[in-house]
């Protein structure tokens, strides 16, 4: 699958433009506060329905215009297609594919994955472990779309038993009210469990691989590291009792997958607490790159991958291990840069310059 092109009218900076996107690897070029991340954004905004930076949707909306609307144009196996999105404050966000109305993006047909490095994501490799539990279901969800609901149905059992949990420390229900929900949670615990493993277990050869042909020395790892050692659900359901006491008393329920771990080391070592910038910006990379071939090999089409910002704390030889990597690998890619001597051989990739909000024709260097 490969987006063709991206239409975008009053997105941010933007008044009215479009975007060609090369195949393999664009290149978008021009100074700060040019309209590079905006263009990144409408991007992943016009493939996901959702923004990269902000929640708050309002904010997308150029500033004086009063709804804002992207086009996204792409080829599929099954021939050419256009999802669009159209958003207007303090209204729903219509969108469509092929022209017919989809309540969701999830529920399009057919939509380009999409994969982001925005330097706020470093939480991901240096934050706390909700951002790494996350990612890996949505790491889930795209490998294997059947599995996505596990996630969801834990949650919404997990919130049903806090708020039971409540209940019985004010005096409103009894202990064994508990039992349905904790059979109910012990089985989408282990599915979760079960998957996610799966999914670490699969994710770990490509990622060591990625961060050895990026330079990084000392060899990645990853590993996923839940709390439970429950093999079934009996052992589940009874390590839920053992800590039935503490929960009560704090008012919700603290053992299970929803406080599970995934740990990414380097040489040995946790890369969030002992990690350097560059080191822990290069995890990011190899994880992200990692996911895009195992959802390539998957699922038949890699994610289009976009990276704002990421050769600004590389050096030399880590910007050129990303390129070569990037142009030897399949799968479509997108890299900002303020300086185009940050892309090694930038001579032979389509740019896609920006300069004061505009953007300025797409060149085929090869031709220019
Ligand atoms: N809703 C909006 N309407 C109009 N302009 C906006 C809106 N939101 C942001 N901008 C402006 O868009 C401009 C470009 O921002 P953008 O983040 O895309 O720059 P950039 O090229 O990525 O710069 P840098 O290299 O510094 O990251 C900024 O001047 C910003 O103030
Ligand atoms: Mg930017």
């Amino acid at each position: 699958m490969t987006v063709a092109t991206v239409s975008v009218r009053d997105f941010r900076c933007y008044e009215a433009a479009t975007a060609r996107l090369d195949p393999d690897l664009t290149v978008v070029v021009g100074p700060n506060g040019a309209g590079k991340t905006n263009l990144l954004e409408a991007i992943y905004f016009g493939c996901t329905g959702a923004s990269v930076r902000s929640t708050n949707d309002r904010e997308l909306v150029r500033f004086g215009a009063v709804a804002t609307r992207v086009v996204v144009r792409f080829v599929a196996s099954s021939g050419e297609h256009e999802l669009a999105l159209a958003f207007a404050p303090g209204e729903a966000k219509r969108m469509t594919f092929d022209g017919a109305p989809v309540e969701r993006l999830l529920d399009a047909p057919e939509r380009p994955l999409v994969s982001v490095f925005v330097p706020d994501r470093l939480g991901l490799v240096k934050g706390a472990p909700g951002a790494r539990r996350a990612h890996i279901d949505q790491l889930v969800a795209a490998l294997w779309p059947a599995r996505a609901g596990v996630r969801r149905a834990y949650s919404a059992v997990l919130a049903q038993r806090n708020a039971l949990l409540a209940r019985i420390r004010a005096g409103h229900a009894t202990v064994a009210s508990l039992d349905a929900w904790d059979q109910q949670l012990a089985g989408l615990a282990l599915e979760l469990i079960e998957t996610r493993r799966r999914a670490v277990g699969l994710l770990a050869e490509p990622f060591a691989e990625t961060g050895t042909l990026l330079g990084l020395d000392g060899e990645l790892a990853i590993r996923y590291r839940p709390r439970s050692r429950a093999r079934d659900a009996a052992a589940f359901i009874q390590e839920l009792s053992e800590r039935l006491p503490a929960d009560l008393e704090r008012g919700f329920t603290a053992h299970g997958p929803h406080r599970d771990e995934l740990s990414i080391t380097r040489a040995g070592r946790e890369v969030r607490t002992y990690g350097s910038q560059g080191q822990q910006r290069l995890a990011l990379l190899a994880l992200l790159l990692a996911e895009r071939e195992l959802i390539g090999e998957l699922r038949g089409t890699p994610p289009l991958l976009l990276l704002d910002d990421v050769m600004s704390e590389l050096d030399g030889t880590h910007r050129a291990a990303l390129v070569d990597l990037l142009r030897s690998h399949p799968g479509q890619a997108l890299i900002t840069t303020t300086d185009l001597d940050h892309v090694p051989e930038a001579s032979g990739v389509s740019r896609l310059g920006v300069a004061g909000g505009r953007l300025l024709q797409s060149t085929d260097t090869a031709a220019a």
